[in-house]
């Protein structure tokens, strides 16, 4: 694999700040359901938005992999009362306690779709019809391919038919919570060209997402480098907290963290694979990284290409989640 030898040009800005409304809300809560690592989160990719006045516009908000449905939640709440339009929440799994609900009997027009974004064609959507030019799309922790899928159904789906011909619209802003770069795959991938162009095959691109996970893969540190500094337990993650129910193991032996969608491999395996390795914890997390930002440069590569600025920026301090970093894509200048 080529890793080493390419170099990148990739700017990651940092753009950590909490939307008013939100930094209000978690000041005066006791987080007894420990919801501040996703307030925050929720908090910050708002104030993102806002900056970036996709909350203006009357937009039609499309949420990809909405889950309960907090970020959409939020999104409504956010967005001024003259320019309250239009909400879509997509997710494939039923869900229960979903927040859409509190909306039931407004007269909002908040809908939610459970469909497999693979098979979604916006254009398609009754609701989006008569607002296709005024679509922002959002997700957050979209595992790995399903954010591929969501970025083509944006860019190749907002299609329209007027006077028998067909017309492509643009999005007016997409926010993304990138996650679970590991969960990727080469059928799904929009960055192929990119890859290409630079001589990573298809096999590359797996060994790529394999090691993707060492940048979140938890930390097991304490178990892997004894000497190491613990990291705290207050950060591990609903699914992290899970994971270390599960793993008796390390549960006798140390403070863990690990991020939601970590993979589930037994610490022992994990130990005996890095062992050979002969790679330290902050080296393997340095190359994970790298991984994950060149996955992303090839998502950042097809959306230049059809027509955006995209770009990666950290949103949230890696303390509230390991997965901190968004794709923020405008509309270009013209
Ligand atoms: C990790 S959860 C995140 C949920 C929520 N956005 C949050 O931040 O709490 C990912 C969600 O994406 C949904 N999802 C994953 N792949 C999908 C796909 N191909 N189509 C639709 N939904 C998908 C899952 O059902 C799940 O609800």
């Amino acid at each position: 694999m080529r890793i080493g030898l390419i170099k990148v040009k990739l700017e990651i800005t940092q753009n950590i700040s909490m939307h008013p409304l939100l930094k209000l809300e978690i000041a005066k809560s006791d987080d007894k359901l420990n919801n501040f690592k996703h307030m925050k989160q929720q908090a910050s990719l708002l104030s993102i938005m806002n900056q970036f006045h996709f909350l203006q516009n009357g937009s039609c908000f499309v949420e990809f992999g909405a889950g309960k449905g907090q970020l959409m939640y939020w999104i409504i709440r956010c967005v001024p009362e003259s320019e309250k339009k239009s909400f879509i929440l997509i997710d494939k799994s039923a869900q229960r306690h979903k927040s859409d609900n509190k909306f039931k009997d407004s007269d909002l027009q908040v809908e939610r779709i459970r469909i497999d974004i693979q098979h979604l064609f916006l254009g398609k959507v009754p609701s989006i019809q008569d607002k296709i030019d005024k679509v922002v799309g959002v997700s957050k922790h979209l595992c790995g391919g399903a954010t591929d899928l969501a970025i083509k159904c944006l860019i190749n789906s907002l299609i329209s038919e007027r006077n028998g011909e067909k017309v492509k619209h643009k999005i007016c802003g997409l926010l993304m919570a990138l996650c679970c770069h590991h969960q990727c795959s080469w059928d799904t991938y929009i960055g192929k060209d990119f890859l290409e162009k630079h001589n990573f095959t298809e096999r590359d691109f797996k060994l790529m997402c394999c090691i993707a996970s060492w940048a979140t893969c938890g930390l097991r540190k304490t178990v892997l480098e004894k000497n190491d500094t613990v990291y705290s337990e207050e950060n591990a993650t609903d699914e992290g907290d899970e994971n270390l129910k599960k793993n008796e193991s390390v549960k006798n032996n140390s403070t863990i963290n690990s991020e939601e969608h970590a993979e589930d491999i037994p610490d022992e395996i994990l130990l005996n694979r890095y062992n050979k390795l002969n790679l330290k914890h902050e080296e393997r997390e340095v190359i994970g990284l790298q991984c994950k930002r060149l996955i992303d440069a090839g998502r950042i590569f097809f959306l230049k290409e059809a027509g955006y600025d995209a770009k990666l920026t950290t949103y949230i301090d890696k303390s509230v989640s390991l997965e901190n970093v968004a794709l923020l894509v405008t509309c270009k200048e013209s």
